[in-house]
Order: structure tokens, then sequence, then C-alpha cells
């Protein structure tokens, strides 16, 4: 029997997996609704001192990815003191809520969001990319809250990893990265216009598209800081959230791919984790955590080449590899590739399109 769920700074999930701050946990409803889509633990929409403005159009979908203008939440912080919070409570699912932006705003919001019941916070600092404002709204958070104060990282730093052990000496219990990635542009040639309404047509890119650099970020942080870290950035598989917790996370927040295909996705994703898990012998998550770390030397694995193998049975002579390689080096001979070893590059991409796993070095 598999085991998914994790204990983060004392809160039990049931497991890893839970909705992002964003659109799908904008109120008490869209909470409860993740809840019944499966989700292991609750973050709801960041809130602050003032209502956003949000531009229009703030979401537009770029390939499989969505670029936003959305801001923090447009409901009155009073009314997700007195309604939204304890709808979500009523879950019973470990409730993070995430507050913003600067140090005033975060002693402000801190207790009162505490005092409403929720079981941590989480710092967005979206805006932030200097480490010193960060630091300050940290130690306001913990000066004024019992309760696990989580830092959610901005990617637009130079050095996430020592971000997060600066975050992590002024006393943050856990880290979440990342955000969306930007600011990024996209034009519509119909008319020429930005396709967002923010300043500069300016938005966020979230989903598929920075899960790799999302990943990165994770592990960078994961070798430098004790505290625990909460994966986000492109998760849409349960392959992905355990990309994600074998790169060091403990748990993964998800907003794109539920937006994208709905609010089952974290149920399903627990499923496929679970399935992979017992394929693979892995019998709690914390048996994942973080054991591709070992494998990612500072220097190059090995720069000559060593043969890429087909395994016949596997092969279902689709022709994606064929297709993909560079080097002429691969052909679908009657119902299986064949790899020619003398024109094999081993650059590694049908390794990456076979979409049986039938190819690997
Ligand atoms: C439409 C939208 C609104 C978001 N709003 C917030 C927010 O209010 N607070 C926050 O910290 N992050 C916000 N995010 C960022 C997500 O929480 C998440 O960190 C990011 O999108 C990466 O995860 P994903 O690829 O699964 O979407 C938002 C993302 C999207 C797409």
């Amino acid at each position: 029997m598999v085991d998914l769920s994790v204990e983060i700074c004392g809160l039990k999930f049931k497991t890893p997996i839970m909705p992002a701050a964003g659109p799908t946990t904008r109120d008490g409803d869209s909470l409860v609704k993740a809840a019944e889509g499966g989700a292991g633990g609750l973050v709801a929409k960041t809130v602050s001192t003032t209502l956003a403005h949000v531009p229009r159009p703030c979401i537009i979908k770029v390939k499989d990815s969505l670029m936003n203008a959305e801001l923090w939440s447009d409901i009155p912080l009073d009314h997700w003191l007195k309604h939204e919070y304890p709808m979500a409570k009523q879950t019973g699912l470990p409730l993070i809520a995430s507050i913003g932006y600067s140090a005033e705003e975060v002693r402000e919001i801190a207790p009162k969001v505490a005092a409403a019941g929720v079981d941590a916070l989480e710092l967005s600092t979206h805006y932030l990319s200097d480490s010193a404002p960060v630091v300050e709204a940290t130690k306001a958070a913990k000066e004024t809250v019992k309760i696990p104060v989580f830092v959610k990282l901005s990617p637009n730093v130079p050095d996430v990893a020592q971000f997060a052990r600066v975050v992590e000496e002024a006393g943050a219990d856990g880290i979440v990265a990342i955000n969306a990635i930007g600011p990024c542009l996209a034009i519509d040639v119909e008319n020429a216009m930005p396709m967002l309404g923010s300043s500069h047509g300016h938005g966020w890119l979230s989903g598929p598209a920075i899960k790799p650099f999302a990943v990165r970020c994770v592990a960078d942080i994961a070798r430098v800081v004790k505290i625990p870290i909460i994966g986000a950035g492109g998760v849409t598989t349960g392959r992905d959230v355990i990309e994600f917790i074998m790169a060091g996370a403990s748990a993964v927040q998800i907003s794109t791919a539920a937006i994208i295909r709905g609010r089952k996705i974290y149920g399903l994703m627990a499923d496929e984790m679970a399935k992979f898990m017992r394929a693979k012998g892995y019998n709690t998550t914390n048996d994942l955590k973080g054991i591709a770390l070992r494998h990612l030397p500072e220097q190059p694995f090995r720069t000559t080449a060593k043969p890429v193998e087909v395994i016949a049975s596997r092969c279902n002579a689709c022709g994606l590899c064929e297709r993909y390689c560079l080097y002429d080096a691969i052909r679908v001979v009657g119902r299986v590739a064949k790899v020619d070893s003398v024109k094999c590059y081993e650059c590694g991409l049908c390794v990456s399109v076979c979409p049986t796993r039938a190819i690997r070095f």
C-alpha cells in the first residue's frame, strides 16, 4: 500500500498535491471545489490590504501554458476572514493563506488571517526581486503569528538558492518555488495589440513552459536550505509531481493545469503518482524526496558516446524517433526501431520523445 501523505511543518497533507494561489482558489467556493477534486491541502488566492484592480483581459493561453496579468484578490479582506477562509476550513484540509506584500501590509494582515483559523501563511513576493523587502516581510510575519510561514519566491532573482537561504535565515518555515515568470509579452497579430490589458501588455508565464526552470530552482534551493520546499511551476501529471519531489520538494502546488484541465486533476495526479510508486517499489512520498540530487554533479556525467538501445518489446513502431533524429541514425525497420550506432550522436532527443519509453541509454 503506497502512502502519499506528507507532514510539512507539523501540518498533515493527505497527498503532496495542492492548488497554488490563483483563480482556482479565488474564494471559499473554489477552495471547496479543489478539495472535492482530490487536493491534499489548500492554498488560497493572495490577499492584501487593498483590493486589486485587475486589468482585463488578464489570462491568455500560450500553447499548453498561460500568461496572466492577474493581481491579488479583488474580494475584501474582511470577507475572506468572515466567509471565505471559514468555508475552506470546513473541508478539513490544511489551509494556507497567501498574503502580500510589504512588511507593513504583512504586519497588518497576518494576525487577522491567523485569527481566522488558517493553518499557515504563504508570503507572495511576486513583485519583489530584491531580498531586503522579502526579509522584512518574513520577519514581520514571524513576529506577529505562531503558525508556519512559507515564503513564495519569484524566479526574477539572480540567484534563487541564495535568496532562499537569506529567507531561511530571516525565519521562514518553508519555501514555495516558483511564481510565474516574466514579464512576458504576447501580441495579437490581427490587430497589433497586446493580448493582455496590463501596462505595456506585460504578463507572467506559467504552466509546462516553465517546469524545467522551476525544477532547477527547487533542486538548487534543496541543496542549500534545511526547511521544506513546496514546488510549483508547470506541474501537470503525476510524474511531474514525482520529478519535483525527487528534486527536493516536499509537496507541489498547481495552478495552470487545474485551470486548463479542471479541478479533478489533483486526485488524478495522486492516482498516477501512486501507480508509478507501486510499479517502482516506492512506499512513501518521503522515499522519493531529493533522491535525484545526488545525480546532479557539478561536472557533466560524460562527454563520450554511449549507445542508445531500443527495447523491442516496448517499441510500437510509431516512427517518432525516426522523425526527430537529426543524424539519420534511427529507422523503423519492420515493426521496430533500429539504431545505427555509428551515425548516432547520443543527443538523447529520441529517448525523450519515445511515447512508450522503448529507447534508453
Ligand atoms: C491566473 C493566475 C493567477 C495567479 N495568482 C497568484 C496569486 O494571487 N498569488 C500568487 O502568489 N501566485 C499567483 N499565481 C502564480 C501561481 O500560484 C503559480 O506559482 C504559478 O502559476 C506556477 O504554477 P503553475 O505553472 O502550476 O501555474 C497565479 C497564476 C496564474 C496562472
